[in-house]
This record gives C-alpha cells, sequence and structure tokens, in this order.
C-alpha cells in the first residue's frame, strides 16, 4: 500500500512537471500505451489481423488500416467487398482512441462502437454480426482466447469489438522527433522545422489542429474563406447532427504520422503534403504561403512521426471442420 502510494505521488510529480514544460504550447506529447489486460489487447490484435471477419475471407481491418503504412491503405478511397470503391478516404487508426468520436463526421462515439461497423458494411467486410460470431465460435483456438479474455465460452460481438477497440488503444505513436523537442530537447528538430512550427502556429493551423493527436478534438468547416469543391459525395456532420449549420463540418483529423498518411483528406484528393498545407492555408485561412514557407511546414508535420505499433505478427488459430467458408466476390 505505502508503495503504491509513494509510485502515485511519483507519477503525480512527474505528470506535473511534463505538463509545466509543455504549457505553453498548443501541442502536447503522445502517451504511451498502458496494457493493463494484455490478454484482451492480444485477442483484439488477431482479430484485427483476421480476414475471417470479412464474408469473402479476403479483407481484414488491416488491409485498409495497414500497420506497416501509417494505419491507412493509402488510397484515394479504399476498396472493400466486391471490389466496392468506398466514398471517402480511410482515415488511420493510429492515435484514433484520441479521437471526440470516430470516422469523418464522428458517427460512432468510440472505439468498440465503432469496430462493429465495417464487418457489417456490405461495402467493406460484407459480412454481418451473426456469422462473424459463428465464425470465430467454430475456431477451437478462439473460444479459448475468448474465454481467456472474458471467462465465457460463448463469443458475441460485443466482446469482439470490445478486444479489438483494446487492441487499438495500444496504438498510439510516442516518441516523435517534435514530442521530444516539446519535452525539452531543443536539439531533436531542425531550424528550419522549428520556423515551420512557428508559421503553423502564427497563421492559426493550431486554432484546430492542436492537443496531443494534433487535431481529433473538434468538428470545423472545410473551407472556412473559401469554397472547397470535393471530389466525394459526403456532406460531413450534418449527417448525424441534421443541423444544416454543420454540412461540409468534418471531424479536424490527427496530424500525427501524416508524412505516412497520403493521401489528404476526406475525398483523398491531395496526393501531396505541399498540396495538402497549400489549400488549407487557402481555403481555412485566406492565406497563400511561398514557396519556402510552405516546405518549413512539410518540414515541421514531419517531425509528428512517432514510434510506429511494433509487435511480433500475430499467429491466427486455424479453422476447425465446421466453421462457415469464405464466399468469394465476383469478378469484376
Ligand atoms: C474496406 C476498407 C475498410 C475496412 C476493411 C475497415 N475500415 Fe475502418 N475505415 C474505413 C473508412 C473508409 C473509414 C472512414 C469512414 C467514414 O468516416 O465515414 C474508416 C474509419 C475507421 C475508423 C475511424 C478513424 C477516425 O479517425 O475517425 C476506425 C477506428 C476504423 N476505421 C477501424 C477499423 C477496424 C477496427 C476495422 C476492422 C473491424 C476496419 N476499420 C475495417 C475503411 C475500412
Ligand atoms: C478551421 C479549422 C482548420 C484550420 C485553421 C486548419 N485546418 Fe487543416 N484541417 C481541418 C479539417 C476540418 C480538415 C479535414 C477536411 C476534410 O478532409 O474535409 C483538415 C485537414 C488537414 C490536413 C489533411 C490531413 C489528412 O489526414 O487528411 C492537413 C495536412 C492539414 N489540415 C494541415 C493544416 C495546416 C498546415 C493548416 C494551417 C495552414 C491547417 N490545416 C489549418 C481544419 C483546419
Amino acid at each position: 500500500m505505502m508503495q503504491l502510494k509513494l509510485l502515485a505521488a511519483s507519477l503525480a510529480l512527474a505528470g506535473s512537471s511534463a505538463v509545466w514544460a509543455v504549457a505553453s504550447e498548443p501541442i502536447s506529447p503522445i502517451q504511451p500505451a498502458k496494457v493493463t489486460q494484455p490478454a484482451l489487447v492480444e485477442l483484439g490484435m488477431k482479430l484485427y489481423f483476421d480476414p475471417r471477419l470479412s464474408k469473402s475471407g479476403f479483407i481484414s481491418c488491416n488491409s485498409c488500416h495497414n500497420l506497416s503504412m501509417g494505419g491507412t491503405d493509402n488510397l484515394k478511397t479504399s476498396i472493400g467487398h466486391n471490389w466496392n470503391e468506398g466514398p471517402i478516404n480511410a482515415p488511420t487508426v493510429l492515435n484514433s482512441s484520441l479521437n471526440l468520436a470516430q470516422f469523418w463526421d464522428g458517427r460512432a462515439k468510440d472505439l468498440q462502437a465503432q469496430a462493429g461497423g465495417p464487418i457489417a458494411n456490405p461495402g467493406e467486410m460484407g459480412s454481418n454480426h451473426l456469422l462473424a460470431v459463428e465464425v470465430l465460435q467454430s475456431i477451437p483456438g478462439y473460444v479459448l482466447e475468448f474465454k481467456k479474455a472474458f471467462g465465457s465460452d460463448k463469443v458475441t460481438i460485443e466482446e469482439v469489438t470490445k478486444a479489438i477497440a483494446a487492441f487499438e488503444e495500444t496504438l498510439v505513436t510516442p516518441n516523435a522527433r517534435f514530442d521530444k523537442w516539446l519535452k525539452g530537447d531543443k536539439k531533436a528538430i531542425t531550424a528550419d522545422e522549428l520556423a515551420g512550427y512557428k508559421l503553423f502556429k502564427e497563421s492559426g493551423c493550431t486554432g484546430c489542429h492542436n492537443g496531443p493527436a494534433v487535431g481529433g478534438n473538434s468538428y470545423q468547416k472545410m473551407g472556412v474563406v473559401a469554397p472547397y469543391n470535393a471530389s466525394s459525395p459526403a456532406q460531413g456532420r450534418v449527417g448525424v447532427t441534421g443541423n444544416d449549420a454543420d454540412r461540409f463540418n468534418f471531424k479536424v483529423p490527427t496530424l500525427r504520422n501524416v508524412e505516412l498518411t497520403y493521401p489528404y483528406f476526406h475525398d483523398g484528393a491531395a496526393n501531396t503534403l505541399k498540396e495538402a498545407v497549400d489549400t488549407m492555408a487557402r481555403i481555412q485561412l485566406g492565406k497563400t504561403f511561398t514557396a519556402e514557407e510552405n516546405a518549413k511546414v512539410v518540414a515541421f508535420l514531419k517531425t509528428l512521426t512517432g514510434d510506429q505499433p511494433s509487435f511480433k505478427l500475430p499467429q491466427l488459430p486455424p479453422s476447425s471442420d465446421s466453421t462457415p467458408r469464405p464466399e468469394p466476390f465476383a469478378k469484376k
């Protein structure tokens, strides 16, 4: 007990000095994940990589949120079941636990609420919750793992989504060079990168891109000063609130690891950071950066790349004789 109290006190101290070091900046460092339920996280990782959650047996969460590519697919819009091309760009799953809600329009309140969506989305994994649970229940290795994590032999979709969410909560990316700078290592970023940060701050980018995720914590209009001609029919937040003032408001995306998560914007129309920064400055702030200023802002954004998820590639338990077989989708 005594020891615990001491530990708590020293943690509180460490916490307050960290806050003190960065309190004057609009961006704060990413904290590493604390894993309290390792069996749950391990199970969630397997489910994340398991294409048997899709009807075709071909598509996993990792197909569109590839953890070897910044948690995205690097496509303009994703390709799902039946070669369906979705209407909107896949955001990264990295640091998504820091978002105020999930999806571009915030229609899922948290990661668990989000995780059931793609499994049953006809254009994504094309399955349904009953079938996904039937598949898992038929795999003895999974039944054991669900039992270890939840204490029951019966697999439910709530458990599936809870495990996936627990895994996603570990997908944070601490130790970016910019975070080292925030914590006092003044040599962690170059003079040009620092100049880029100053431009980012002084131009007003931090009005929307702030906090630990450098975004993810508000909905904002795409096109505050000048209109944006999107190549996607998505209307944003209005679809959730029904309030016309929310038309074309989108969740501000995180800029953590943005160097890896191209192409940009909800319609995936900007291929490069140079283009995305130019568009943002013009349509959100009514500002035109010179080529040199733009390059500095881009250099700063690249300092936001943190430690990528790192773990042993999960080995998935084999199907049994009674596992429902995948249904391949039609040729295009
Ligand atoms: C076919 C591609 C595809 C598959 C498969 C897929 N996703 Fe997604 N994911 C997307 C797209 C596209 C969006 C954005 C949709 C929107 O905002 O309307 C998204 C959004 C998300 C978000 C919200 C992130 C944010 O910043 O708002 C999370 C989290 C996520 N997916 C996790 C998952 C998980 C977990 C799985 C597996 C159960 C999964 N996805 C399967 C394409 C996919
Ligand atoms: C008024 C709020 C606001 C301001 C100010 C703002 N942004 Fe954004 N930013 C957004 C929103 C909202 C999006 C997503 C818009 C969309 O895709 O429809 C976004 C998207 C981006 C993206 C693309 C990220 C991705 O993953 O798709 C980048 C890069 C970006 N902003 C950089 C900047 C920079 C640099 C500045 C300053 C020059 C800036 N932003 C100013 C709200 C803002």
